[in-house]
């Protein structure tokens, strides 16, 4: 068989192409449903759910080395002739499901690949010895969180354009008997001499086009997800002195050795603060289900951790006391509460107050233990004691 495609069929270096990139995407899909469903009770289940997605992203990767070898062999390449040419829309559907499966053999993985790279800390790694992060990818939850939603909707486009298209393949096989499988499958000898077709250009750049809005429809429908919010303070702040104008509410932990951090999308701060006596009093409430930890989000606020379902919200209510000295920090002292359970707490944090507007910014470190968080992790080794809670924000005088 040669190498290159006929006019009759597709050529051995084709076929290598398509049945291993075909092969390492549906093992990608199998293994990131198969990690998404595993259960997450212990530290040995959690382990278990690293390694598949450590599995998951480097069959990933491959199948987008692959893919990138394989369109640049195709683009070299003219295409075997058409079998049917008169069927006009049949050869338009499957053109178009074609063109969609191009971008979605490339964009699925990269999206992949951008959400590990912006993920901060990242938890289970590319098995290979190169690098783990794209260049250009600044560590960013939300950014991480916007391609993640990309990455979750559009595997549900990409599965159901590889239905469409062995649907097509069984049809011809089965019901046609045309020999369309003998020219990517079976032997060349046995596919039928396709006739000589006089088409217009005009069809293959639709088909282009409507393979580019489907990508182009699932990004808007992925960025419209309604789940997606930025990592802001909520703009329905409760009474206070200050409004919170944009802030940042993060926590960093030892995932395996290695600091992950995250972020809370929805947190309120009410804030009465009197930059005569530099004292005052702060009230956070933070919405723990709008937590992102790297891809580990759903483990850190599922039972083990800080269960959301049963404890929805953690708060800090904290005298503001004044600097000891002058331009030292100030000190937020009072109760925090996570997960059911109330300790005292100390958050020095520095201010700067510029007419009607302060920025703040400070980090305490607490102990996961004093909460009763991840108790079935009794070592270091997994997830980290210390968890340090830091803020950064910007408020504005009422
Ligand atoms: C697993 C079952 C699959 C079967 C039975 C199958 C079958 C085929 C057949 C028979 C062709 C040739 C069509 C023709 O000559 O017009 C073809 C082409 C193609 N297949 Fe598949 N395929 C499968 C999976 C996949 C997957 C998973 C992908 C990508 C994600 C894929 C992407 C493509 C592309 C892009 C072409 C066009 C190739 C070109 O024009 O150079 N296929 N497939
Ligand atoms: C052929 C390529 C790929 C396909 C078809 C694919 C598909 C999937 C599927 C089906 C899931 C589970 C469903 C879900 O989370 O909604 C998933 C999750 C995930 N994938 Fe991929 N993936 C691919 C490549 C990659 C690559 C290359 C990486 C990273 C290097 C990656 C990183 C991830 C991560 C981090 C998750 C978990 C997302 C989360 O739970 O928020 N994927 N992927």
């Amino acid at each position: 068989m040669n190498a290159g495609n006929t006019a009759r069929a597709y050529g051995w270096m084709a076929r290598l192409f398509h049945w291993s990139v075909a092969v390492l995407i549906l093992a990608a899909i199998a293994l990131g449903l198969y990690a998404d469903a595993l259960p997450s009770g212990t530290e040995i289940e959690l382990q278990a759910i690293f390694a598949t997605f450590s599995w998951h992203k480097t069959v990933g990767v491959a199948a987008l080395g692959l893919a990138v070898l394989r369109i640049l062999w195709t683009l070299t390449q003219s295409k075997p002739r058409p079998l049917h040419p008169n069927r006009k829309l049949e050869h338009f559907v499957a053109e178009t499901v074609h063109w969609a499966l191009w971008i979605g053999m490339v964009i699925m993985p990269l999206t992949g690949w951008l959400l590990h790279s912006a993920a901060p800390g990242g938890f289970s790694r590319i098995l290979w010895p190169l690098g783990q992060r794209l260049p250009f990818v600044p560590e960013n939850a939300a950014l991480a969180e916007r391609f993640g939603h990309f990455h979750s909707t559009g595997w549900w486009v990409l599965a159901g354009l590889i239905v469409l298209h062995v649907a097509g393949a069984l049809k011809h096989a089965l019901l046609d008997r045309d020999g369309t499988m003998s020219r990517m499958a079976g032997p060349a000898s046995r596919a039928p001499e396709p006739p000589v077709a006089h088409g217009s250009v005009l069809p293959h750049v639709l088909a282009a086009l409507a393979g580019l809005l489907i990508w182009a429809g699932t990004v808007i429908v992925s960025a419209g997800n309604p789940e997606q919010a930025a990592p802001v303070a909520s703009s329905e702040q409760p009474a206070s002195g200050w409004v919170v104008e944009q802030g940042v509410l993060g926590i960093e932990v030892a995932q395996g050795g290695t600091p992950i951090q995250g972020q809370f999308g929805t947190w309120q701060a009410a804030i009465d603060y009197d930059p005569a006596t530099l004292a005052g009093k702060v009230d956070v409430n933070i919405d723990i289900a709008s937590l992102t930890l790297g891809s580990v989000s759903d483990n850190a606020k599922g039972p083990d951790f800080l269960n959301a379902a049963q404890f929805p919200g953690a708060r800090f209510e904290a005298e503001i006391l004044p600097p000891t000295t002058e331009g030292a920090a100030h000190l937020a002292r009072g109760t925090l509460t996570i997960a059911g359970k109330s300790v005292p707490a100390e958050l020095p944090f520095d201010l700067t107050v510029d007419g009607d507007k302060a920025t703040a910014k400070g980090e305490m470190k607490v102990d996961r233990r004093d909460f009763g968080i991840g108790a079935g992790y009794a070592d270091e080794s997994t997830v980290g004691f210390g968890v340090t809670i830091r803020f950064d924000l910007t408020a504005n005088r009422k």
